[in-house]
């Protein structure tokens, strides 16, 4: 009755923001994303008669215990090259959206034992690296697997995204698309690509660690208030079409550009919400006007930013040690994570308790 899962943090290349069906998490749009090899989290998760509630309990890591415990490059440094340990812990609004996610996981296997959860990230929890995709994608298989449950992959994908939409993306291989759907049994995610298709990288620049204000399922909330929501839905079909056909021909300065276009456009809509949401820092600021100069100077770098004021650049691998040593001169970046397009979530054998 005890499993570990692993699953990576991923980052979309075309955004979800916005759902049609707040309680099933169906989204807006169709999205499409990269996972990640470095930002990921693992959770064990064992049920038994002998808990008389739900533990759940987040477990500090330090990085040199998760680099141990990968299989793939993960690299996380402080501006003093120190390797970072961290102490976090759950809100009582996410525990008790894990335990809901539970009970509906429990519901499924027809059982009523409660759960201990122990979680661990390797990297900061809430400051738009993705944490909600992971932990939920990481959380899902450990506990169907510690029931017995036996989901195939898009089952696993659709029960991940009802505990947070972008998770069911970290659970297929490499690079995965996810559909909009038009009911529960419709939206789910595959991988278009495995992991090793394209050697991308995704050098993610965190500028702050500290929580962000609007998480992303409030954030999204009020996204019908933008005015330009509509004209963002109505090219997307067009922009999910552009990228297939973009990584079938491996075209990357044209990638790069639909990936931040999109990003902007995303953000456009997230800033003229009512409330706005403006998610950028001075910092977030600095580095897009700094990929820009890079690239006039011929450096092929391109940026995408989620639900927090953190940078993903994205070049190619042959670029990757140019491109850290760009951030570390701008003297920024509070961590730099280097990223390589990863597998999906795994189940492993070594648990947290
Ligand atoms: C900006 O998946 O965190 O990262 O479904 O409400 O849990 P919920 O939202 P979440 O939203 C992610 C939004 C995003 C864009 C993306 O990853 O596609």
């Amino acid at each position: 009755m005890k499993a570990t899962a692993r699953a990576p943090a991923n980052i979309a290349f075309i955004k979800y923001w916005g759902k049609q069906d707040e309680k099933l998490r169906l989204p807006l749009n169709a999205s499409f994303s990269m996972n990640l090899s470095g930002a990921f989290t693992t959770t064990t998760v064992e049920f038994s008669k002998k808990y008389t509630q739900d533990i759940i309990e987040f477990v500090s890591a330090r990085h040199a215990e998760l680099v141990s415990a990968s299989k793939k490059v993960y690299r996380s440094r402080n501006e003093f090259g120190m390797i970072v340990a961290r102490d976090e812990k759950f809100s009582l609004e996410e525990k008790n959206r894990i335990i809901k996610h539970l009970d509906l996981i429990r519901a499924k296997a027809g059982i009523s034992a409660m759960a201990k959860v122990f979680t661990q990230n390797s990297f900061p929890k809430g400051a738009g690296a993705a944490a909600s995709a992971s932990g939920f994608a990481a959380l899902t298989m450990a506990a169907a697997t510690a029931l017995g449950l036996a989901l195939s992959e898009k089952e696993l994908t659709m029960l991940a995204r009802i505990g947070s939409g972008s998770a069911c993306r970290s659970i297929p291989d490499g690079f995965v698309m996810w559909e909009k759907g038009t009911g529960s049994e419709s939206s789910y995610a595959y991988s278009l690509y495995p992991s090793d298709y394209w050697d991308l990288r995704d050098v993610l620049v965190i500028v702050a660690s500290e929580m962000k204000k609007f998480l992303s399922t409030e954030g999204m909330s009020y996204v019908q208030s933008s005015p330009f929501l509509q004209s963002r839905l109505r090219r997307i079909p067009e922009k999910i079409n552009r990228i297939q056909e973009l990584f079938s021909r491996k075209d990357f300065p044209a990638l790069g550009e639909l990936i931040e276009k999109e990003c902007l456009n995303m953000h456009a809509v997230m800033m003229t919400q009512a409330p706005p949401i403006f998610y950028w820092m001075t910092e977030t600021l600095k580095l897009i006007h700094a990929v820009y100069e890079w690239r006039a100077q011929g450096l092929p770098v391109y940026f995408t930013i989620d639900a927090g004021p953190n940078v993903h650049l994205i070049c190619e691998a042959k670029d990757e040690q140019k491109v850290i040593e760009k951030v570390k001169q701008l003297g920024i970046a509070k961590e730099i994570v280097v990223n390589m397009p990863a597998d999906g979530t795994k189940i492993i054998e070594e648990h947290l308790f």
